[in-house]
C-alpha cells in the first residue's frame, strides 16, 4: 500500500545518488504517497494529535496549512521572517516567540515544516539556517518535516547573492535528530508530473514509518503508475539528461523574465531554484494605500478572496475546522495588496499575493515563469499596464 518494492528501491537510489544521502537510504525508509501534500498530511498524522500545532517559517507555501488542518486538525503557526530579511527566513528567537504564543493558546507544538528550495521565494536556503531550525527542533523534541520537492530544480548558484548550492538535509554528516527528521519529495515539480500524484516521505524512523501505515490506504498510488515511474527512474541516462535540460530551460526563462521586469522597473528577489519569482510591488501597494485610504477595497470580500488563493480561512468563534485566531498580526496594507491582486485579475493576469503565503509583509507577489516566453511577456505587459494606471491615478 505504501509503494511497490521496485519503486521504493528506485526512489532510494535516486535519493542516495542525486540527494547524496550520507547515511544510505533503502526501500524501508521510503513511503510512497499520492503527492507531496499527502506525504506532509501523513507525516502530520503520524507525529501530531488533533489540536497540536506545527511551526512554519513564513512566507510559506499556502498548501501546508490545509495539509495540516483538514484531516489532522493541526494548527499552522507562522514564524514570521523579519521584513525583507535577506533569505526571507526567521531567526531562532522568532521560533521561540511563535512557540510561546501557541502555548498561550493551549496549542502544543509537535513539529516544524521547512521548505528548501523554497516556495514562494524560489531560493535555496543556506545550510546554516536550516541547521539552526533542525537544532531548535531537536532541542524541543519536535519532528522536522523538510520539504525538498524542488531539490532537483536548482538551476544556478550565486553565492554573492546569497544563493547557495542546494544541499539536501540527507547529505549532511550529522543530522541533528535523524529519528525525528523526515524529508518530502515529489515527482510533481522536478519531473513536471503533478497529474501523476506521486511522491514520497523519506524517514529513518521505523516508528514514524509504522505510524503512517494506517493512512497508506488513503494515499497510495495505482500500481500501473508505480511501474511506469519505476521504469522511468531506472533509465538513469534519461533522468540525467531530462534534469539538465529542465534546469537549462528554467534558467533561460528566469533570465528572460528578470530582464523584462528590470526594464519595467519591477524589483525582485534573485532566485536559483523552482520556477517562481518573489517580486516586490510594495511601491504600488503603498500608492494604493496613500491614494485611496481604503476606498478601493469595497469589492474585496476578504474571506472569498482568501479562499480563492488558499489563505487559511478567517476563523469565527464557532469555528470547528481547527483554524486558529490569527497568531501573527495581519500586516499593514494587506487590503491594498488584495486590491492590487484584483486589479491584476481585472487586467487579465494572475499573480499570487503575499497573503496566499502568510507573508508577514504586504506588497510581495509570487509569479510562476514555467511557460512560453510570449505568454510571460504578455503577462508582464498586463501587470505593467495596471501599475502605470495606479501611478497615474496617484498623481491625479
Ligand atoms: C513546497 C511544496 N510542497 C508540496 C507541494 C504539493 O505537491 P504535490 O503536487 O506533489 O502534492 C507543492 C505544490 O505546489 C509545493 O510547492
Amino acid at each position: 500500500m505504501y509503494g511497490s518494492t521496485e519503486l521504493r528501491r528506485e526512489l532510494a537510489e535516486l535519493v542516495n545518488t542525486r540527494f547524496k544521502a550520507k547515511r544510505q537510504v533503502d526501500e524501508h525508509n521510503i513511503f510512497v504517497t499520492n503527492g507531496a501534500g499527502s506525504a506532509v498530511n501523513d507525516l502530520i498524522l503520524a507525529t501530531c494529535d488533533a489540536g497540536d500545532g506545527v511551526l512554519i517559517p513564513s512566507p510559506y507555501y499556502g498548501g501546508f496549512e490545509p495539509d495540516a488542518r483538514i484531516v489532522g486538525k493541526v494548527h499552522s503557526v507562522p514564524v514570521p521572517a523579519p521584513q525583507s530579511s535577506p533569505h526571507f527566513q526567521p531567526s531562532i528567537p522568532a521560533f521561540e516567540s511563535a512557540m510561546q504564543l501557541a502555548r498561550l493558546h493551549n496549542i502544543a507544538i509537535k513539529a516544524i515544516i521547512v521548505c528548501t528550495p523554497n516556495n514562494p521565494t524560489g531560493r535555496t536556503i543556506p545550510r546554516e539556517i536550516i541547521r539552526s531550525y533542525l537544532e531548535f527542533a531537536k532541542q524541543h523534541k519536535l519532528h522536522a518535516i523538510v520539504d525538498e520537492v524542488y531539490a532537483l530544480s536548482v538551476f544556478r548558484e550565486d553565492e554573492a547573492a546569497g544563493l547557495a548550492p542546494f544541499e539536501s538535509v540527507l547529505s549532511w554528516e550529522n543530522i541533528p535528530d535523524p529519528e525525528r527528521t523526515h524529508i518530502v519529495w515529489s515527482f510533481s515539480k522536478d519531473f513536471g508530473m503533478s497529474g501523476m500524484r506521486s511522491a514520497a516521505a523519506i524517514t529513518y524512523s521505523k516508528a514514524v514509518h509504522h505510524a503512517m501505515h494506517p493512512y497508506a490506504v488513503f494515499t497510495a498510488i495505482p500500481r500501473a503508475i508505480e511501474d511506469a515511474l519505476t521504469r522511468m527512474l531506472s533509465d538513469t541516462d534519461f533522468v540525467t539528461s531530462y534534469l539538465a535540460e529542465n534546469n537549462r530551460r528554467i534558467n533561460d526563462h528566469y533570465e528572460h523574465l528578470t530582464k523584462i521586469l528590470t526594464t519595467a522597473g519591477i524589483e525582485y528577489l534573485p532566485a536559483n531554484a523552482a520556477f517562481f519569482l518573489w517580486i516586490d510591488l510594495r511601491k504600488w501597494v503603498n500608492l494604493l494605500a496613500g491614494h485611496t485610504a481604503g476606498s478601493h477595497v469595497q469589492r474585496n470580500d476578504e474571506t472569498h478572496l482568501l479562499a480563492t488563493i488558499t489563505e487559511p480561512p478567517t476563523p469565527t468563534s464557532e469555528d470547528t475546522t481547527g483554524a486558529l485566531p490569527p497568531l501573527a498580526p495581519i500586516p499593514t496594507n494587506r487590503k491594498e495588496e488584495l486590491c492590487l491582486f484584483e486589479k491584476f485579475i481585472d487586467g487579465g493576469v494572475y499573480a499570487a499575493p503575499g497573503a496566499a503565503f502568510a507573508s508577514p509583509e504586504s506588497g510581495w507577489f509570487r509569479i510562476v515563469y514555467a511557460m512560453d516566453k510570449e505568454i510571460l511577456e504578455e503577462a508582464v505587459g498586463r501587470m505593467v499596464k495596471v501599475l502605470r494606471q495606479i501611478e497615474a491615478e496617484s498623481h491625479s
